[in-house]
């Protein structure tokens, strides 16, 4: 496996692997990986010819410094895992690499609705420092092909825009990966690591909960049900920052649902200090 910590290093060779007409399949993560990352570049080996996979936790992306702080970094386990997994390169670089000295304030990205709904609300910047991040690791990755998990819905939305909108990003081509969970429902997660036993042993209640919307949906005003959910949650000791029902394409809340369009159950709660997200199709 290669070790890339420079840009300059690894461009130069993904280059020479273009120039040999060879598929880069790309995953970014912030390392403490799991089994769900790994699940992220199991999808990519089958469906590239050469897996990256870059470590970085971007300071960007944390609204809330304490968050930054604490975010679990194990680099010597992450290369072995990868290395076990068969990825080709890693990618981690250091802060000034990715944001070298001097070359100014980040460009805003139009993120419509997205930047303001569900997590936007409640993570003020978060996907301008993602779609920042994820646009200059692009540029340094040139992938044909990138890989996220579905666990971050809203972050796979905002990926998809950023692609979308950015012509040098046209060849890029994105991929969900569904979302690895623990045999009890719990989403595989790196904030697991933070969770105490007793946390550990109720965190599986937001998988149930997603699985009681599903359950329970039927055509008609859907906050009801959504309410319900949320008072479950709480009752389960759970500080839910939100429960909601959404299309599945545009994430926007569907009040009442006609029985047809596709939608998505999303849950944000605090168990503890750990904040934990999860999402589920529900039909
Ligand atoms: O999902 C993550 O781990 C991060 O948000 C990402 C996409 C690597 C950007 O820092």
């Amino acid at each position: 496996m290669r070790l890339y910590k420079k840009r300059n290093d690894i461009q130069g060779f993904i280059t020479h692997l273009q120039d040999k007409k060879q598929e880069i399949g790309f995953v970014p993560t912030m390392g403490a990986l799991h089994a769900g990352h790994i699940s992220l570049i199991r999808t990519a080996r089958q469906q590239s010819d050469f897996t990256v996979c870059s470590i970085f936790v971007n300071p960007t992306q944390f609204n809330d410094p304490k968050d930054l702080q604490k975010y679990p970094r194990t680099i010597e386990k992450d290369l072995y895992l990868l290395e076990q997994h068969g990825c080709d390169a890693v990618f981690y670089p250091e802060v000034a690499e990715v944001y070298p000295p001097g070359s100014g304030p980040a460009p805003h990205y139009d993120l419509g609705r997205l930047e303001s709904i569900l997590e936007g609300a409640y993570r003020p910047g978060h996907f301008q420092g993602v779609a920042d991040v994820v646009s200059r690791l692009f540029y340094t990755i040139h992938p044909d092909k990138v890989f996220f998990g579905q666990k971050d819905l809203q972050q796979c939305r905002v990926i998809e825009r950023l692609i979308a909108g950015n012509p040098d990003f046209d060849k890029i081509r994105m991929n969900i990966v569904p979302t690895l969970r623990e045999p009890d429902g719990l989403a595989m997660s790196s904030r697991n690591t933070r969770l105490s036993p007793e946390e550990l042993r109720k965190a599986p209640e937001i998988y149930q909960t997603l699985l009681y919307l599903k359950e329970q949906l039927a055509p008609g005003d859907l906050a009801p049900l959504q309410e319900t959910a949320k008072t479950r949650l709480t009752r389960e000791g759970f500080r839910p920052d939100y429960v909601s029902i959404v299309d599945t394409q545009t994430l926007e809340t569907c009040g009442s649902w006609n029985g047809h369009t596709p939608l998505t159950g999303l849950v944000a709660a605090y168990l503890g200090e750990v904040r934990l997200i999860d999402n589920l199709e529900l039909v």
